[in-house]
């Protein structure tokens, strides 16, 4: 789950690292408020779960109310690589002398944590590691022993930042990992980390991730950080429901049981696709273990609610969940969501195989539904189901 920056800047000040005083608003006039308690100077920041605002006009810097007010209003709604601006934070600016990067970040790959540190901030990392990296140093920290002192120091050292801010940044490095590992993040990002004439040391900008696995003792956070708008209505009440749903950008609905299997229906569907239109799936649906005809109607019904669906592929290997309750399930499905009220209009292609596949072809073909098309192997159903996204398209 990422954070909205006002979110991580809250969670840094939580843990004591040093960042300004600030608030977020959602009207000019709130903005207007706050840049009233805040004094004369303030910055006006988007928050957007997207990187490059300062690029896109995203942050500006007021010398007084009524230009923090301008900007609060021109930020507002802005568009930022297709995300709507619904609230802007503002904190009171800082002189920035220098500007370094920091980060802690999981890394995968490697099954470690990853620091990054740079003392050439301000811009994309990714292109300071590309253009100078020399002034990118990357430290792998191991979790059972974390960021010591001693540990927050070679950093330091090794990223070539000045000696005389030394004690400060230990400081910063070290509650930044307390609040990484505290949190259940898999990405604390400070950029800039800034040095201001005085010397001091602070975080003017703060990008968090967490990591959702961990919720379930992050209980606060889960609860405070929780962003319906950033959230998939079709995702949703399908995680209500259940079921393990990933909306994708093309035509051919999925559903299938086990990762695995849904996955290579990915793949033969894409495949399929490039003979019928370029239609590509719609979806990933895993149902899991069971096939049943409520299973069946409520993944039926999340993926039918998509409009940019044309045509179903149910893919299912049956095991524990043999082929005839997997039919009876789908024909179930179909009569569930006529009941509910539902238009079901969509062609769908069924391939069952595995345990009784022989019975459960036979129950598809007795019930002789107009929109049922059984096709025996996985490649011809999937050329089939992309003809027919392909035709209704
Ligand atoms: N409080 C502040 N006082 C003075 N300058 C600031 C302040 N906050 C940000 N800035 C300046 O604005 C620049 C951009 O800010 P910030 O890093 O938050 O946005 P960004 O990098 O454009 O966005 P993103 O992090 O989404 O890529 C900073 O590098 C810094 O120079
Ligand atoms: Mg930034």
């Amino acid at each position: 789950m990422d954070l909205y920056e006002y979110q991580g800047r809250a969670l840094f000040a939580r843990h004591g690292v040093p960042v300004l005083d600030g608030g977020v608003a959602t009207t000019p006039q709130e903005a207007v408020e706050l840049a009233e308690r805040l004094g004369d100077r303030v910055v006006v920041k988007a928050q957007v779960k997207v990187g490059g605002r300062g690029k896109a006009g995203g942050v500006k810097l007021a010398d007084n109310v009524d230009e923090a007010k301008t900007h609060a209003t021109n930020i507002l709604g802005m568009d930022i690589k297709g995300h709507t601006v619904e609230k802007v934070m503002l904190t009171v600016t800082a002189d920035i002398d220098t500007e370094y990067y920091f980060s802690y970040l999981l890394d995968r790959a490697n099954r470690t944590f990853l620091c990054i540190a740079s003392t050439a901030g301000g811009m994309e990392i990714e292109e300071v590691a590309h253009t100078a990296p020399e002034k990118v140093v990357k430290l792998p920290i191991d979790a059972g022993v974390g960021v010591t002192p001693e540990i927050a120091g070679e950093i330091a050292d090794k990223g070539g930042f000045p000696a005389d801010l030394r004690d400060q940044l230990v400081d910063v490095f070290v509650k930044l990992w307390d609040a990484f590992v505290a949190e259940d993040a898999t990405l604390v990002e400070v950029n800039p980390l800034v040095r201001t004439p005085e010397g001091k040391v602070l975080a003017l900008d703060a990008k968090v991730t967490l990591d959702e696995n961990a919720s379930f003792r992050q209980a606060e956070n889960a609860d405070a950080f929780a962003d319906a708008s950033a959230v998939d209505p079709l995702e949703q009440q399908a995680k209500e429901a259940g079921l393990n749903y990933v909306k994708l950008d093309g035509e051919v609905g999925i559903i299938g049981n086990g990762a695995g299997l849904v996955m290579s229906t990915l793949d033969v569907v894409a495949y399929a696709g490039e003979k019928h239109g370029g239609v590509k799936p719609a979806n990933f649906l895993d149902i899991g273990g069971g096939a049943s005809a409520a299973v069946m109607a409520n993944s039926l019904e999340v993926v039918l609610s998509d409009p940019q669906v044309k045509s179903v592929f149910v893919n299912v290997f049956g095991g524990i969940t043999a082929c005839d309750e997997v039919a009876n399930g789908i024909i179930g499905a179909l009569q569930t969501l006529h009941e509910r009220g539902e238009d079901v209009n969509k062609p769908l292609v069924a391939r069952i195989d595995g345990n009784n596949a022989e019975v459960g072809r036979k129950i598809l073909a007795d019930a002789n539904h107009p929109l049922i098309t059984v096709v025996e192997t996985m490649d011809a159903a999937a050329d089939k189901v992309a003809e027919l996204a392909n035709k209704e398209a």
